[in-house]
């Protein structure tokens, strides 16, 4: 957690922002697992840690914009909770290590919304995106689910992604304790990789120091030589001579802000002569982009699409696509090999702020306000700020059931190579990825003189040793 003086200052100027009305910003419950007592890893909503600081299960923050005033709502523990938790502190004085001086007991807290109702006071609140959070709101606003998703805040919803998108000097620190985990993550998993490993082995160890250097993973580790499969979430695979290893993991700092880094390299620990071909294309694209990455950019345009042509002037290289690279770009062709885009948000999420707009699933009706405001609630819209930490994760992938779809459909005729293509259906994918803070004159890697080991001769060095 930051000072209290960090908070105040941001409830602060999202009032400013806001202007007026209250502004509900719910933590998140817990979810259980089995049964209400045994629940998964909890998790804080981001955008309660950013304003509330709290890490803690069931609070609910409310910020008066007219006031300034802010209120959490929670529960002290009883007796009953201490033979299970032990003691903790109370309310108040959590909420005093965020600068909030009035709590109250959750029980309060549907009275309080009802005279904020009858007084016609404006309510903000964001898009939720779990059930849990849903069933409160609606329940506290008298809502359906869609009346609830068509009256969220889009005012809110801009102004939030419009303060996290842009670090601060505390948060780009704790980004890079984040980076610390993830390089001793993918570090460890490199040394353990060889032939006869299972992938869950790789799996667990690094779960295990993601969680002894800070808070645990950053999200769900990706361990396979099907690297094709983009959230290849299994991890029964044994490691074999000949084939790829793809690892998409990273870690939480103590302070919840997260890493996201991908490397991919021989299970032998030497490159083939084809895999360190596809290799160089995507370490190219991977290299050059950060430079791309400067405040004012557009996303889409200006990082995006430039990236997808060095990989299309890489493939070219190798003859799996005729014709310039950009037209195979405009043809929309580079969509079989990466589907997906180079980046997103980092920050207090993976993929920070995704939750406040970009799945929202009513998502037209913000876009044209997306396209004025360009903040990351829209990617497609996205002009980068400087301070903004993005992911950098450009990818080649050979995906048989996409190649036969598009080959069936007639796709990409003439700038596609189909018959060489067939000759790599069994070769995987290959993806890496690191994460940059925008700057005015370009992107600097978070990280700085100390990288994971990324390009071929670094890799061939330490895989396996
Ligand atoms: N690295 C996980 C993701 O981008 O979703």
């Amino acid at each position: 957690m930051f000072s209290a003086a960090t908070y105040v200052a941001r409830r602060a100027e999202l009032c400013r922002r806001i202007g007026n009305g209250v502004i509900l910003i719910p933590g998140n419950w817990e979810a259980p697992y089995n049964y209400p007592n045994n629940a998964y890893h909890f998790r804080q909503d981001g955008t309660f840690i950013y304003y509330f600081g709290l890490t803690l299960p069931q609070f609910f923050g409310v910020i008066d914009c007219q006031s300034g005033e802010a209120t959490i709502f929670g529960d002290d523990v009883t007796v009953d909770d201490i033979i299970w938790m032990g003691p903790q502190p109370t309310v108040a004085q959590l909420s005093a290590q965020v600068g909030v001086t009035k709590s109250y007991p959750l029980s309060a807290l549907a009275g309080y919304v009802d005279s904020l109702k009858k007084s016609g006071t404006q309510i903000h609140y964001l898009p939720p995106y779990r059930g849990q959070t849903t069933l409160l709101l609606c329940s506290l606003l008298g809502k359906t689910p869609e009346e609830l998703h068509r009256d969220k805040s889009i005012e809110l919803m801009f102004a939030v992604a419009g303060m996290r998108e842009v670090k601060s000097a505390e948060e780009i620190e704790a980004m890079e304790r984040a980076f610390h985990i993830g390089y001793a993550m993918h570090t460890t998993a490199m040394k353990m990789c060889r032939a006869g490993v299972v992938e869950r082995e790789i799996a667990g160890a690094i779960e295990g120091v993601a969680l002894s250097y800070g808070g645990g993973i950053s999200f769900t580790s990706i361990v396979s030589q099907h690297g094709e499969t983009l959230h290849n979430h299994n991890y029964d695979g044994v490691l074999e001579n000949g084939k790829l290893l793809l690892v998409d993991a990273g870690g939480e700092s103590t302070e919840n802000y997260c890493s996201d880094h991908t490397r991919t390299y021989p299970v032998s620990g030497k490159f083939t002569e084809r895999q360190r071909d596809i290799y160089n294309i995507v370490l190219a694209a991977h290299q050059q982009s950060p430079a791309n990455m400067k405040a004012g950019a557009m996303y889409m345009e200006d990082v995006h699409r430039k990236a997808l042509v060095i990989l299309a002037e890489g493939l070219k290289g190798v003859g799996l696509i005729n014709g310039s690279a950009e037209d195979a770009v405009a043809a929309g062709a580079m969509y079989l090999f990466m589907p997906h885009g180079l980046s997103h948000g980092m920050g207090i999420d993976v993929h920070d702020c995704e939750a406040i707009g970009e799945r929202s699933y009513d998502f037209s009706a913000i876009v044209e306000r997306a396209a004025q405001e360009a903040t990351c609630v829209h990617r497609a819209t996205w002009r980068l700020r400087a301070g903004t930490v993005m992911s950098n994760e450009p990818g080649i992938y050979f995906i048989p059931a996409l190649i036969d779809k598009s080959r069936a459909e007639g796709l990409y005729r003439g700038i596609v190579n189909y018959d060489k293509l067939d000759s790599y259906r069994d070769f995987g994918g290959i993806r890496i990825e690191d994460d940059v803070i925008v700057t005015e004159s370009g992107g600097v890697v978070i990280g700085g003189d100390k990288k994971i080991p990324v390009t071929v001769e670094e890799l061939e060095a330490v895989v396996g040793k």
